[in-house]
């Protein structure tokens, strides 16, 4: 049998280059493979927790949809549906919260960094927290073990959570019988290596990332806005430097030596991002133009999204009964 391999996108900002080398692109060409099959989905109701209003759902919902079936999702290949069109996720959501323990909860890395950051701060431990960012993990485990999914590919950050889910997968196995099937995280270490405008790794919470479709012009400017040294034209470069490590995920080895000779021979910051522009822009476009039509589109979007819940309910429909088999009702 196929291995299943399943993975949640939050739709919680635009899609950015970390995004698009650290999961996308890995996720995409896992999918292709004969090895596995594939289910990913848009996790909205994840996105709850931390969502301003209404108009950023829709904004960042589009946004990422549209992203996916851009970079090369093949929507009759991957199982490619929306958290939210799947109401036995949530059902399974409640009935795990009854073997999960509180102290699991309490351990779980995003709630614990809020209540230490209230705590310096001398504020009460719970300050700014609600029950869905409390229960968030317990949701994840749903999610991946409504589907008997073998591998959840995920960034660093994710571990935990994977954990977590088999732990309360466990926990209902013992009180119930076997009943779930234990997923294994497949962690994407290179998530964390993709450096950002400063530097650091690129990610929303330093906004310091290049948005994956934007206009040219934008494009332009975030490449623009990388930090370099003061080494003046003439000067060699450091081969580490930002604007090199971003080059070569557009090119192939060979592009990539020769423009680091011409970093270590002395070409200006300017002529530098210029370059970088270009082949990001080479890069790009194809599946820009495919993300316009798509964000032109979003009835075809909307309509790829309701076939892929309608082949995931079969699955999830088919674990749900076994469950509530399981625990009487
Ligand atoms: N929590 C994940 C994130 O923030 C998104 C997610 C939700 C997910 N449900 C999932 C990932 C199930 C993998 C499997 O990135």
């Amino acid at each position: 049998m196929k291995k299943r391999v399943l993975t949640g996108i939050k739709p919680t900002g635009y899609a950015h280059l970390g995004n698009y080398f650290g999961a996308i692109k890995p996720a995409i060409e896992l999918s292709k493979s004969e090895e596995f099959e594939s289910y990913y989905f848009i996790a909205d109701y994840h996105a709850l927790t931390t969502l301003k209003s209404k108009e950023e759902m829709q904004e960042y919902f589009y946004n990422i949809a549209c992203t996916w079936l851009a970079c090369g999702l093949d929507p009759n290949k991957v199982v490619f549906y929306r958290q939210s069109d799947i109401p036995e996720v949530f059902e399974l959501n409640w009935i795990l919260s009854n073997v999960t323990p509180k102290g699991l909860m309490n351990r779980a890395h995003a709630y614990k960094a809020i209540v230490e950051r209230n705590e310096a701060e001398k504020q009460e431990k719970d300050f700014g927290v609600n029950m869905g960012l409390y229960n968030y993990p317990i949701l994840m485990a749903a999610d991946i073990l409504l589907f008997e999914t073998n591998l959840v590919p995920v960034g660093l950050d994710q571990k935990q959570h994977i954990e977590i889910a088999r732990d309360i997968a466990n926990s209902f196995n013992k009180k119930y019988g076997e009943t779930f099937v234990m997923p294994d995280g497949l962690i994407e270490e290179e998530v964390c290596t993709l450096v950002g405008l400063d530097g650091r790794k690129m990610s929303k919470s330093y906004g310091n990332t290049i948005q994956l479709f934007t206009s040219e012009n934008v494009l332009k400017k975030s490449i623009n806005r990388i930090v370099t040294d003061s080494r003046l034209p003439g000067e060699p470069k450091d081969a580490d430097c930002t604007v090199n490590k971003l080059y070569k995920l557009f090119v192939s080895a060979e592009e990539a030596k020769i423009f680091e000779k011409k970093l270590l021979d002395g070409l200006s910051w300017g002529e530098a991002k210029k370059e970088l522009f270009e082949v990001a822009n080479r890069y790009i476009s194809p599946m820009r133009e495919k993300f316009e039509y798509f964000q032109a589109h979003k009835n075809e979007v909307d309509e790829l999204l309701r076939l892929g819940a309608k082949k995931a309910r079969v699955v999830a429909r088919e674990v749900l009964d076994r469950v509530r088999k399981a625990i009487g009702v």
